[in-house]
């Protein structure tokens, strides 16, 4: 497995995360197979929400099977994410919210700390001044270690930055062969003709690489938020034809070569997965171990439905 630094965070930290947010209907038992298999086949970081599940099922399941692993809480990375309240039908970054989501995690989690906090997605009417009040209660008291935020613009980013003293080093943002907005606008750049140079996220691709802000791709194998995989989708035929060339010549699946694709970008992403079949995490595993060239990484995009300006 190949791990990053990040920086003024985490070190060694598995290029693959695996996501939890599929973990409520396991059984614990299960769920225990799942963090072994990952653990084994060298991921070290554990993706967590408040909303994943209802009343944060899955951080619960986790917490439960997480001892049956005998895994050392130290040897892993556990990150979570709070202000989603689908519950109350609101975003919420107010400093009570934060403050009791944290403990809420932690007591599911039946954990000390968290590795890292991000703030989930924007609430609109956040002051950054409560977040940083926040975040330095959570650090001082040792709850939380590192702080970053998902599906957040770079002047968002900024204005946090302005108040919060600790180093937000992570965006969590989605990014897959078929929801590739992240790195489209950039390409067609200035062209009437697609509709994919719009600039939806203010450049954050380029802004986290200016700023050492790991990003964390969510959904890697996932049409649009929760259409199902492209893998084997008789609806992405090119797609499939290409990622299956390369995976004869790799001798590995399809899922690790579009796995793959992410991590050969230099900007040293991590790669978030939400399998929960032991196979498929194995299958998966080996993307770290693929080699794709200019070429290879090209001939993938266009394959998903892009040309060349
Ligand atoms: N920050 C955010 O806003 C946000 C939003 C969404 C997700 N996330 C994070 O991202 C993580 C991953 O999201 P995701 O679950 O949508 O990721 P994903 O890895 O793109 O999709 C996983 C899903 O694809 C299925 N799948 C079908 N064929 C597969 C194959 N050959 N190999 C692997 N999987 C296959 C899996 O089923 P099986 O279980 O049967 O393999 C599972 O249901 C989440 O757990 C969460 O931590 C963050």
């Amino acid at each position: 497995m190949k791990t990053i630094n990040i920086v003024n965070g985490p070190k060694n930290a598995s290029a693959i995360i695996q996501g939890c947010m599929r973990m409520p209907n396991l059984s614990k038992e299960a769920a225990a197979r799942v963090i072994s298999t990952s653990y084994e086949c060298g991921i070290n970081f554990y993706d967590h929400a408040t909303c994943y599940g209802e009343n944060g099922a899955a951080e619960t399941r986790f917490g439960e099977a997480f001892p049956l692993t005998g895994i050392k809480r130290e040897d892993i990375y556990i990150q979570s994410k709070c202000g989603l309240c689908f519950d109350r039908g609101v975003f919420d970054w107010t400093k009570d919210n934060i403050l009791s989501s944290v403990d809420d995690s932690l007591r599911r989690l039946q954990t000390e700390y968290l590795d890292t906090l991000l703030l989930h997605r924007p609430d609109v009417l956040f002051d950054p001044e409560e977040v940083a009040d926040a975040f330095e209660i959570l650090y001082n008291s040792g709850k939380v270690k590192h702080f970053g935020v998902s599906n957040v613009v770079p002047m968002q980013i900024e204005l946090l930055k302005k108040f919060v003293k600790q180093p937000l080093i992570i965006n969590q943002v989605q990014l897959s062969l078929e929801q590739s907005q992240l790195i489209d606008q950039a390409l067609y750049m200035n062209n009437k003709t697609t509709d994919m140079s719009v600039n939806r996220d203010g450049n954050a691709l380029d802004y986290c690489r200016l700023n050492d802000i790991t990003i964390q791709a969510w959904s890697p194998l996932q049409i649009g938020m929760f259409g199902g995989t492209f893998i084997d989708n008789p609806d992405y035929p090119e797609l499939n034809g290409k990622l299956g060339d390369i995976a004869q010549r790799e001798s590995v699946s399809k899922s690790a070569v579009a796995i793959a694709w992410i991590l050969r970008h230099p900007a040293k992403m991590q790669a978030i997965i939400g399998s929960m079949n032991t196979d498929h995490i194995r299958d998966i595993c080996a993307a770290t171990n693929v080699k794709l060239s200019h070429e290879d990484w090209y001939e993938l995009y266009l394959s998903a439905g892009k040309f060349l300006p």
